[in-house]
């Protein structure tokens, strides 16, 4: 079933050269109609690691690492995607992007691609990707793959672990961002997907500092990832 495209209202996130990126969310609906906080947070701090804010590390001497994530020309994968704002943020600043969901939302990232078409200085394209299904598609490795707000739902962790695991090679960096909930089963789901990346991946968290200041919040994390594994691109 196809997301509803009536009763959507255009949300601006301001851009640091002052124009705006938007996107079209539900009025109301499932997870995947709004923009999460965690996304705005992901996608301010990908507009600073690229260099095109005042904000930037490159203006920030002495700054850590994480600061700098080069986009331009390079390939990412966006998962559980939702209105698709990361991803598009991705392809503003010169990636060539592929921005996933379940089928019912592509046609709202369709038409959230096309409102940010004069500003997308790389590629953006839709397509559908439900976790634990084959990945084949979606190869090679892509240079990035990130995701916002995701670990949300028992039911997923895993089929999103194996969908994360598959798509990574070994130079892929992996960049998510999540917020801290603690009500019901959602610490809890945290930690278990914290204990599983671990197993495989190298994990470490951007330091709120290397976050934009207006938007960061002490509640919301963004982690940057890497496998530890060496031969991966041998296999696959
Ligand atoms: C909390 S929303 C976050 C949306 C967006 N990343 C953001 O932060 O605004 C979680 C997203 O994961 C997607 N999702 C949930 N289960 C999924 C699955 N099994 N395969 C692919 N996407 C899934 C939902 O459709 C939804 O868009």
């Amino acid at each position: 079933m196809a997301a509803s495209l009536d009763k959507l209202f255009c949300r601006e996130i301001e851009l640091e050269d002052e124009s705006a990126l938007k996107v079209y969310q539900c009025e109301t609906g499932d997870v995947g109609c709004v923009v999460w906080d965690a996304a705005i947070v992901l996608a301010k701090f990908l507009e600073i690691a690229a260099g095109r804010s005042a904000n930037s590390s490159q203006q920030r001497p002495g700054t850590s690492i994480f600061c700098s994530v080069p986009l331009q020309n390079k390939t990412v994968v966006e998962l559980g995607a939702g209105t698709g704002i990361v991803g598009i943020m991705a392809g503003i600043l010169g990636a060539d992007v592929c921005i996933t969901d379940l089928q019912e939302f592509v046609p709202r990232m369709d038409l959230n691609i096309k409102e940010n078409a004069d500003r997308i200085q790389g590629s953006v394209k839709a397509c559908t990707l439900k976790w634990g299904e084959d990945i084949t598609s979606f190869l090679p490795h892509p240079d990035y793959i990130i995701f916002s707000d995701c670990i949300y739902y028992e039911e997923s962790l895993e089929p999103l672990l194996d969908t994360v695991s598959a798509l990574a090679g070994s130079n892929t960096v992996v960049l998510w961002s999540y917020e801290e909930r603690t009500t019901g089963n959602k610490p809890e789901l945290q930690r278990r997907f914290f204990e599983a990346v671990r197993k495989n991946f190298t994990v470490e968290e951007v330091p709120q500092d290397s976050l934009h200041p207006v938007y960061r919040s002490e509640d919301i994390h963004v982690l940057r990832m890497k496998m530890k594994s060496q031969n991966k691109d041998l296999m696959g």
